[in-house]
């Protein structure tokens, strides 16, 4: 079983092209499948989550090449409909599948994506948008029967921006016939993304990046060439491990505001951030201040997936920082691995509060999940001494090239 080993408390120092986007990647692979054409899909991070998404891909009968970070899917020979559990289970987003396969078949059999390490990960409002649309979906012993004679445009208002279910009502809405409005539509940059790739295969979509998302369906698509933007994940992992273990780092490829949520806050808690259009420059002496409470919210709101390694940043130093995390119920499990290092963090149902210390020390951790495990690369960077972090699947779901990545920037960090 492989471990990333860290000795910490080295300064990092230089400059991260940041990776293609995992949650961009993700849905435009699975919307690879509605033009029935080839797809060129630039930008590709290598992960294990991609990888799943191709072996689902090739599962349904596409023909995939990939060349560097470059993958191409000839849709055209799809001939399957159903996803067998195996390959549902690989990633956690596979549920994104279920509308581009309808919209592709008017079919879809796979199996109920389970909960996750985050807790619980329903996917009711997938459902009913997809029921909205025309879909009858059954549900039965964890499987779900898709099928629409027709699938037909309407007005879709989401409980909850979900970025999922604003995702999967979009590809099935490119199939429908008509309009489909999308209401209190999930902002984030991947959504942006996903109508770039859809547009470029000549589908009507617009408005992504706001709450309204419209799609005039039964478009002919077309092959399509596009380029997945930057992760502002990763950019904000890599600025949370230079503010954690002090140094002077810059990010490149990520627009500014997209991460502005960061920024700021490692602002507030005492770094020197200086922000181009698609680069951002961090300088910290490794002793964070608190700053006032962080709260997880849709974009643009702080984003959850950062909350990790931003709170593993913030255990260093001195005064009292609250998080509270409003998605997902489980996204404290670092937590506890953090206070082996001398952390000192009491969670409480959504809340966790952080009161700095003067230093962390190295220790044997486990990555539970994969940013809770970035969270652990982070304060093992900072600490004195040396850390060796297990559970390395989780981080293979989003980090591409992480030791090479932090070892370029000084760190002393290999995988063995
Ligand atoms: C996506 C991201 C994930 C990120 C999350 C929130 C991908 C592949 N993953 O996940 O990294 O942490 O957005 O920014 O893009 N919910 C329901 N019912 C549903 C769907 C969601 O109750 O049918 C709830 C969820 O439990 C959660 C909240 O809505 O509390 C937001 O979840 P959602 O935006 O759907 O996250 P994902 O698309 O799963």
């Amino acid at each position: 079983m492989s471990v990333i080993v860290i000795s910490g408390g080295r300064r990092l120092e230089g400059c991260v092209p940041v990776q293609g986007s995992k949650n961009s990647v993700l849905p435009i692979l699975a919307a690879s499948l509605l033009s029935g054409c080839v797809s060129v899909i630039h930008n590709c991070p290598d992960l294990s989550d991609v990888a799943a998404s191709v072996a689902i891909l090739e599962h349904l009968g596409c023909r995939i090449a990939r060349e560097g970070d470059t993958i191409t899917v000839d849709s055209s020979t799809l001939d399957r409909c159903d996803i067998p559990e195996h390959l549902m289970r690989e990633m956690r987003s596979s549920a994104i599948f279920l509308g581009a396969v309808l919209a592709r078949t008017g079919e879809a059999r796979l199996s109920m994506p389970g909960g996750c390490e985050l807790g619980p990960r329903p996917i009711d409002l997938h459902l009913s948008a997809l029921r909205r649309l025309g879909a009858e979906i059954a549900e039965q012993g964890g499987g779900l029967r898709c099928s629409a004679r027709s699938l037909q445009g309407c007005d879709i208002s989401l409980t909850i921006p979900s970025v999922g279910a604003t995702e999967n009502a979009m590809l099935a809405a490119c199939a429908a016939r008509g309009r489909t409005a999308i209401y209190n539509a999930a902002r984030e940059p991947e959504i942006v993304d996903l109508q770039r790739f859809l547009c470029a295969c000549g589908a009507k979509v617009r408005g992504a990046g706001s709450d309204l998302v419209v799609i005039d369906g039964s478009v002919p698509l077309h092959s399509a060439e596009h380029r997945v933007i930057a992760d502002r994940i990763c950019a904000a992992t890599w600025l949370a491990a230079g503010a954690a273990a002090g140094g002077e780092i810059e990010v490149e490829g990520v627009p500014r505001e997209q991460l502005l949520p960061v920024t700021d806050l490692l602002a507030q808690a005492g770094c020197d951030v200086r922000e181009e259009s698609q680069r951002v420059t961090l300088i910290s002496d490794g002793y964070l201040r608190a700053v006032p409470p962080v709260r997880t919210a849709s974009y643009p709101g702080f984003p959850t997936d950062a909350h990790p390694p931003v709170m593993a940043a913030l255990t260093k130093g001195t005064g009292t920082t609250v998080f509270v995390e409003m998605m997902f119920e489980n996204r404290y499990r670092h937590t506890q691995e953090l206070a082996r290092m001398g952390a000192d963090i009491r969670v409480e149902g959504r809340v966790a509060v952080v009161c700095g210390v003067p230093g962390l020390q190295g220790a044997r951790l486990e990555a539970a999940d994969l940013r809770g495990g970035a969270a652990l690369v982070v304060a093992a960077l900072a600490a004195e001494g040396e850390s060796r972090i297990g559970g390395l699947h989780h981080l293979d779901r989003g980090y591409e090239r992480l030791t090479e990545t932090l070892r370029s920037l000084g760190a002393d960090i290999v995988r063995v």
